[in-house]
């Protein structure tokens, strides 16, 4: 079977491809291949190793419907049509858990940074305004006792909120679209509804997929029901919030700071006054980027092509 890996993975997954015999074609150019260079280099292979920086929509899919395959090296497949490939029979993976601390890690970053304002301190030294002491500025917020709110209390979810409870004993909150009994016992964490959580969160931390039910959910109306100390961390995906209703919620001061890993689009336009905000810190879509991380999702997606090549069943099937 011939596999055509779409980027520069890490190469763990690639010689296992290899050493189970499969016909492997990497794309090592560290510019990923153009929308037409994907699909002509698709069509000479049986399984697309993907990524979520590619966009397979029900096109791409018409165009290759002869895939076998498509194993994502990602939890998150927004970018893929499913609807598409299970009508075109196209089985497709992810890797769930290979990031889950990793990226729970950069939201915990991000609230920590954002609270003390860190980056734009950071850029404050570089551009020589670091001045005299001044009792009464720069101040930032403490977290210990505080309230976090979780939106999706899956597996990333609760591994962020159990770093909130372990380092500042934070209350946990969470909406879900079903209730998490383990986080309740362990965390003691309530599940409220949605507009309890915008209504008591001290730090509201979005961990959930970006679907029809999602896209565009934290707006104007959304953000105006939040407190207007409260800090926003979005670590999921962009789609999920609105960034002008972000940026106006942010100048307005209806709520207090944001933390992006995730924005829209991305990249993220450099004129973008996200950028300049004092209580805003943002990642360039860096939470899976740990070498433990990467090289399990690469590890990962490899199993996921030698158990579908072997005909065994997929565990990581999700459509
Ligand atoms: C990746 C991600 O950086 O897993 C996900 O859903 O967003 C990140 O881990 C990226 O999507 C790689 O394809």
């Amino acid at each position: 079977m011939k596999v055509l890996v779409s980027l520069n993975f890490p190469p763990l997954g690639i010689e296992m491809l290899k050493q189970e015999g499969l016909d492997v074609t990497v794309w090592k150019n560290d510019i990923p291949m153009t929308r037409e260079e994907l699909i002509q280099a698709t069509k000479k292979h049986d399984i697309l190793l993907s990524s979520s920086i590619y966009t397979l929509d029900a096109d791409f899919l018409e165009k290759n419907k002869h895939l076998k395959l498509i194993s994502q090296f990602a939890v998150g497949y927004n970018n893929i049509d499913i609807e598409k490939a299970t009508e075109l029979g196209i089985p497709v993976t992810n890797t769930p858990n290979a990031m889950t601390d990793a990226t729970a890690d950069i939201a915990f970053a991000l609230m920590l940074a954002v609270s003390r304002k860190m980056f734009h301190m950071h850029k404050t030294i570089i551009s020589g305004d670091w001045g005299h002491f001044r009792p009464q500025a720069n101040l930032g917020m403490e977290l210990k006792g505080k309230t976090v709110g979780i939106f999706g209390m899956g597996r990333i979810g609760s591994e962020f909120a159990r770093r909130c409870r372990g380092a500042y004993n934070m209350k946990v909150i969470y909406h879900n679209r079903t209730p998490n009994p383990e986080m309740e016992n362990e965390l003691d964490a309530s599940y409220v509804s949605f507009e309890e959580l915008l209504k008591e969160s001290d730090v509201l931390s979005v961990h959930a997929g970006l679907s029809n039910e999602t896209k565009g959910l934290f707006n104007a109306d959304v953000f105006s029901k939040m407190k207007s100390s409260a800090i926003f961390i979005n670590t999921a995906r962009g789609g999920l919030h609105d960034e002008k209703s972000l940026i106006e919620a942010l100048q307005n001061k209806v709520i207090w700071g944001a933390g992006l890993d995730v924005t829209n689009p991305e990249p993220m336009n450099k004129d973008n006054p996200l950028l300049n905000m004092e209580n805003v810190a943002i990642t360039p879509h860096i939470g899976s980027a740990t070498v433990e991380a990467r090289n399990e999702m690469s590890r990962l997606a490899a199993l996921n092509i030698i158990q579908f090549s072997r005909g065994e069943p997929l565990t990581n099937l999700v459509d």
